[in-house]
């Protein structure tokens, strides 16, 4: 892990608290690209799933080493791209906003995910009217919910997640079909402190993040590139792709800790760290 491989480095920011998490993860058992719903996923391309499966594996483990529970949903045949759970739903405080797919490959996933909160005891689960993809365009700060449009969850979607959390949404317009998701084009690490990739938003959602987050970590392109933003915070350590060693550093300044994981065979579907994990964020 590359954060053990450095020395010690004093640092000018206090010591960052991790809190720990519940994750829900869904092991990639049927995954394969046999549709290309974005520009990473290349039918003709071959996919390795055992090793896909073992990069998975390693991501659990690695959340488990940080002390945090991971539950897991049971995959469904014919849902290749299920394994992405952060686009299974949004949980804030428990409460469960239910996902709806723009494209109709994964538009069977919204209810398994939907029907797994139901079954482990959750009673406040919206079916959604509008297209969402969960946590892939919902990130969630200590005081807002951000919201990505543009590709894949509609203006109508932030709406509804707006009335259904009560909590402000903001819109941010992402350009860039290669971040066709919010969660590949900005990490929330803290209740305050974001990081992203300038270049995937439009001008006005660029100046909306620079005024909300002015001391934001920005990527590099070539970070960004190897989905160095599909990165999940505990507050303290920051499990992102092994590749993005720029952004890495970064954190290391700005007191975080970075683990890198390789999770390249996954990246063929378009999905990284963020993607496999969905944060389940019960009443606090
Ligand atoms: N193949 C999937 C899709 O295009 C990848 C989803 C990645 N998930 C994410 N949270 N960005 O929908």
């Amino acid at each position: 892990m590359s954060h053990s491989a450095t020395a010690p480095v004093q640092y000018r920011t206090p010591a960052r608290q991790a809190r720990t998490r519940r994750y829900l993860m869904c092991r990639p058992t049927y995954f394969e690209v046999s549709y290309r719903i974005n520009p990473w996923m290349d039918p003709a391309k071959p996919v390795d799933r055992d090793l896909a499966v073992a990069q998975w594996e390693r991501l659990r483990e690695v959340y488990l080493g940080l002390g945090h529970q991971v539950d897991l949903i049971e995959p469904l045949p014919g849902t290749p791209d299920m394994v992405y759970a952060a686009n299974g739903a949004t949980v804030i405080d428990g409460k469960v906003l239910g996902a709806r797919f723009r494209n109709q490959e994964r538009a069977a996933e919204g209810p398994a995910y939907q029907e797994w909160f139901r079954a482990h005891g959750y009673t406040d689960v919206l079916d959604p009217r509008h297209v969402n993809e969960g946590e892939g365009d919902f990130l969630v700060t200590g005081a807002w919910i951000l919201a990505g449009t543009g590709f894949r969850t509609s203006p109508q979607g932030h709406a509804e997640a707006q009335e259904f959390f009560g909590r402000p949404v903001i819109g941010l317009e992402l350009v860039d079909p290669r971040y066709y998701h919010l969660d590949t084009a900005l990490a929330v690490l803290d209740d305050n402190e974001v990081m992203y990739n300038p270049a995937a938003f439009s001008p006005g959602s660029r100046a909306v993040l620079e005024r909300l987050f002015p001391t934001a970590v920005l990527a590099s392109a070539a970070d960004a590139e190897v989905f160095g933003l599909n990165a999940v915070s505990d507050g303290r350590n920051v499990v992102l792709p092994q590749a993005a060693v720029g952004l890495a550093d970064q954190l290391r300044r700005h007191g975080f800790e970075p683990i890198g994981v390789d999770l390249f065979e996954l990246l063929k579907g378009g999905g990284s760290v963020k993607c496999c994990t969905l944060d389940v964020r019960d009443q606090r």
